[in-house]
């Protein structure tokens, strides 16, 4: 790493993956380490994007897409396009205005912003910045009261959704990043937690598991996410489904919308790519509940795909963080740019005029 941000962008940036190339050469070495590495051995983060790679789309002649858009309604609001910014902790390591330069670009791009508990700036900064739409990722607090306020910061901030991560109870460390050397530099800090109070130590005796006993003993559990829905008035979703039975009661209690994740292969290493599983959540949650997927969208293709799988809107995860290292807002903006080109690309010349007109149909099986 030894460059500054780039304040211009030179025209051989055309791809997501362009900006991931480039990414090295704006960051330490250890935080792209952390940043694009997943738990275990990985085997899920490569499965999430060999999944697209296996699809392949049909193309369609002589149809009307002249009035076509990308535009959508989602939770009864109107979205430009179905693409997110996935929810992505401490942005501050990819560049010193990390969130803020994410927001600016959401609004510059009319992208929907998902901010993570995990921002290194506040909420409330956050939501000064932009006038994209925003949801606000939570994550339950071992302290009720801790995330009570988060939850009412937020209201107050003028988040529209909440979205409810509930796949890593317990975050398993990324191998990638340990045998890197990452460590998190002082002076980048979960900003929306400063003001609560540390949760108390637990003491375990000999025979206790740290993971068991430990870590997950503070991990939520169904009758935590009842709080939730009755505590705030804002709609819900959860991210982190990936069973169908779980998408079905989580359905039945009153989430709002699902998100089919694996945490960018962050989570349960081992399990499948999030691709693979978004067809029977769809089909165990019918075809009009809101379905959102992440996990190895790196192109507008990749967001096709998963539009035909049964996904609603996509979330993009990693390579907003590249693109914020490279170019700061204006590279966020430029790839959420290039990324709804080639969505309209691909519905144009597969002949779906609108988002709503992405089904099945458009993938090609082999016979
Ligand atoms: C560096 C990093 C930090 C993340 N932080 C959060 C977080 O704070 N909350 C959350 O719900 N998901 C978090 N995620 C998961 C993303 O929201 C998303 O599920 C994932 O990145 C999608 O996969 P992709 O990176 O292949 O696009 C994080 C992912 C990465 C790579």
């Amino acid at each position: 790493m030894n460059s500054k941000p780039l304040t211009a962008l030179p025209p051989e940036l055309l791809t997501a993956a362009d900006y991931e190339r480039l990414a090295p050469q704006f960051m330490e070495a250890t935080t792209l380490a952390w940043i694009n590495g997943g738990s275990g051995e990985e085997v899920t983060l490569r499965d999430n994007l060999a999944a697209f790679a296996r699809h392949r789309i049909m193309p369609r002649l002589l149809r009307d897409c002249g009035g076509g858009s990308t535009a959508l309604s989602l939770l009864g609001r109107p979205f430009h396009h179905p693409l997110l910014l996935a929810p992505v902790a401490f942005q501050q390591l990819a560049h010193p205005d990390g969130e803020l330069a994410t927001a600016q670009a959401a609004a510059a791009t009319d992208t929907g912003l998902v901010l993570s508990t995990l921002s290194s700036v506040t909420l409330e900064a956050v939501a000064a910045e932009t006038t994209a739409e925003k949801w606000f990722q939570l994550y339950f607090q071992p302290d009720r009261n801790a995330t009570a306020d988060l939850v009412r910061r937020a209201e107050a901030a003028g988040y529209t959704a909440l979205m409810v991560t509930l796949d890593t109870p317990v975050q398993p460390v990324s191998q990638r990043a340990l045998r890197a050397g990452f460590a998190m530099p002082t002076g980048i800090r979960a900003a929306n937690l400063a003001g609560y109070a540390a949760p108390p130590r637990r003491t375990l005796t000999t025979g206790d598991s740290l993971l068991f006993q430990g870590m997950m003993a503070d991990a939520p559990g169904w009758k935590d996410l009842e709080w939730l829905l009755a505590f705030t008035r804002l709609p819900v979703l959860v991210k982190g489904v990936s069973h169908p039975d779980d998408a079905v009661r989580l359905q039945a209690l009153g989430a709002a919308g699902l998100a089919v994740s694996n945490h960018g292969g962050r989570a349960l290493d081992g399990m499948p790519a999030a691709l693979d599983l978004l067809p029977a959540i769809r089909q165990a949650v019918g075809a009009d509940y809101p379905l959102l997927l992440d996990g190895g969208i790196r192109s507008g293709r990749d967001a096709f795909i998963a539009l035909a799988l049964g996904a609603n809107a996509v979330m993009v995860g990693r390579p907003q963080l590249h693109a914020l290292a490279v170019a700061g807002a204006l590279g966020v903006a430029h790839l959420m740019r290039l990324l709804r080109e080639e969505l309209e690309l691909c519905m144009a010349l597969a002949g779906c005029a609108t988002v709503y007109s992405i089904g099945r149909e458009v993938l090609w099986t082999q016979r």
